[in-house]
């Protein structure tokens, strides 16, 4: 008897589904490491079906494991080991650094949007972009220059418009005003330039399209590495098909208008000498177009998305925790008396410095929802884990900063309570441990933007608390739902109604 090709698929199908039958029957499915592994499938079947909310999926997962790391592998010989384990996280972030680069995967499934950007290099290019950029990040006058740009923001555009909702009883998307406020503050530190996202005055040029394709790409390059089949967006970038498309206009329009402004500000360097990030890169006359754009979009990628994301979650968190928000109040109103400021006067750099309790209940936020949840590095040689894993060479390693969040060996059986006080010392804000919280990264390649980042998330909470009371239009009670994109961000964003306070 002759077997067509149809049945040898049959037969083969049939053979698959009885090892699985098999398998369930032995009680093989292995939960030694945490995720249950499949022959043949790997892990695949469990990440497709926990794909929607894979950061709880994890969390449990990691949670579960005696050393809170776990193991997995997928189909296309993709292995991998996924950590909320703080020496973990301190092995591969700082005391192994070099054995774990972002890695060729990462690199190439985000070098369409990201290029060369500090973001998206290792290695000898990595380090020359670090050391000039945290140059500039240490002076004195970007401090400055944050500060001003922070306070002309505020002054001329975010408060305008929450007065205005307050008095027309008008619904705003928190959300989306905080990522149009951070998205003209970066645009103005890297490059000196004021896109007008938030409305008002001084809108320059047509800043509006570049953000909106700026998420788009955004979102569609961190899409890439929740493919069940890690190769089909080639096969699809290849043909030019669906998100793929998309994501090929959308990336144009950024490089289009990124290009537009650095040619306008190489034309006008003869006759300015502006001091900022993109000037201090346009220093070194080797340094290509292309490379000044890479430059420009990672950092405008570091700035946008990560302030608005953390500050999203903490004001829904002030919503439904009245006692953390009234010491809020209490604090500001002190340091207001202290130094005989009126309401209205905007806080300078060494008031935001008293401002202990706000610090901790940004920080605790940001413990509960890291602005970026997961952070993924690639394995260089074999090695062995502090918790005595095994990693294998080219197998990739994520910390989960949002699971460690959640770890009741590292904050406590308190630790999913949202509580400041827990960094409360002597009333002055304790400093937090890198590698029990990588909300900022640590070891070498650790976030540079991170005064930066408060100076903004302080002078905004400040301003904004002692002026307003947003009533969160959500379901009482119901936590919002995230997206996963490079960054957490909520789900149909925070709709809010604006109360003027008396
Ligand atoms: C709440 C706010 C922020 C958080 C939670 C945050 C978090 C992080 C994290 C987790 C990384 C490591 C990412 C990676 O592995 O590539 C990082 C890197 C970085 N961040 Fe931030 N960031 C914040 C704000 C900012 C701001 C406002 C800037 C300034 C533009 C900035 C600039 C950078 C840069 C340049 C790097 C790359 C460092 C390197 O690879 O050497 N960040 N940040």
């Amino acid at each position: 008897m002759e077997v067509t090709a149809f049945q040898t698929v049959l037969l083969f199908i049939f053979f698959i589904i009885s090892l699985h039958f098999l398998y369930f029957f032995l009680h093989l499915n292995t939960k030694n490491n945490g995720f249950k592994n499949y022959p043949f499938f790997g892990t695949l079947p469990d990440f497709l079906l926990n794909r929607h909310r894979f950061l709880d999926w994890s969390t449990q997962i990691l949670s579960n494991h005696p050393t809170n790391t776990a193991v997995f592998h997928r189909p296309g010989k993709i292995h991998g080991v996924i950590t909320s384990n703080p020496l973990v996280v301190q092995h591969i972030l700082k005391t192994q650094f070099e054995n774990y680069p972002k890695g060729t995967r990462f690199i190439t499934l985000l070098k369409d949007f990201l290029g060369n950007g500090i973001f998206n290099i290792d290695g000898e290019p990595w380090k020359i972009q670090r050391k000039t950029a945290s140059y500039e990040f240490n002076t004195k006058s970007l401090r400055n220059f944050v500060m001003e740009n922070v306070f002309v923001e505020l002054k001329t555009r975010l408060i305008p418009i929450l007065e205005n909702a307050a008095r027309n009883n008008r619904v705003l998307d928190v959300q989306d005003i905080l990522e149009r406020f951070a998205f003209d503050n970066i645009c103005k530190v890297a490059f000196n330039l004021d896109p007008g996202c938030l409305g008002g005055d001084g809108i320059v040029i047509n800043g509006g399209e570049f953000m909106k394709a700026f998420e788009e790409a955004t979102n569609l390059s961190s899409g890439r590495f929740m493919y069940a089949f890690p190769k089909l967006y080639a096969v699809k970038k290849l043909f030019n098909l669906g998100t793929e498309k998309r994501l090929k206009n959308s990336v144009s329009t950024v490089h289009e208008f990124a290009d537009k402004i650095i040619k306008t500000r190489i034309e006008e360097r003869v006759e300015k000498k502006d001091e900022d990030l993109l000037s201090r890169f346009m220093e070194n006359s080797e340094n290509s177009l292309e490379f000044l754009r890479d430059i420009v979009i990672s950092f405008i990628l570091a700035g946008r998305d990560t302030t608005s994301s953390a500050l999203s979650w903490f004001f829904w968190l002030l919503s439904v925790s009245p006692n953390v928000e009234i010491k809020i109040l209490k604090e500001l109103q002190e340091i207001r008396g202290k130094n005989g400021k009126s309401i209205g006067e905007v806080f300078d750099f060494d008031e935001l410095r008293e401002m202990n309790y706000l610090q901790a209940s940004i920080l605790e936020s940001m413990r509960l929802y890291p602005p970026v949840p997961v952070d993924t590095k690639a394995c260089n040689k074999d090695d062995i884990l502090p918790d005595g894993t095994f990693i294998g060479k080219d197998w990739f390693i994520s910390y989960h900063t949002y699971a460690m969040g959640r770890m009741k060996n590292i904050w406590g059986e308190d630790c999913c309570e949202y509580k400041p006080e827990r960094w409360i010392e002597n009333g002055i804000c304790k400093h937090e441990d890198p590698f029990k919280y990588p909300v900022f990264h640590a070891g070498p390649r650790m976030c540079l933007g991170k005064e930066m980042a408060y100076i903004q998330m302080k002078s905004i909470v400040a301003c904004v608390l002692e002026r307003f009371g947003f009533e969160v239009l959500l379901e009482k009670g119901k936590c919002p739902e995230h997206l996963l994109s490079l960054t957490l961000r909520m789900k149909g964003g925070l709709p809010v109604k604006v109360k003027e306070r008396n």
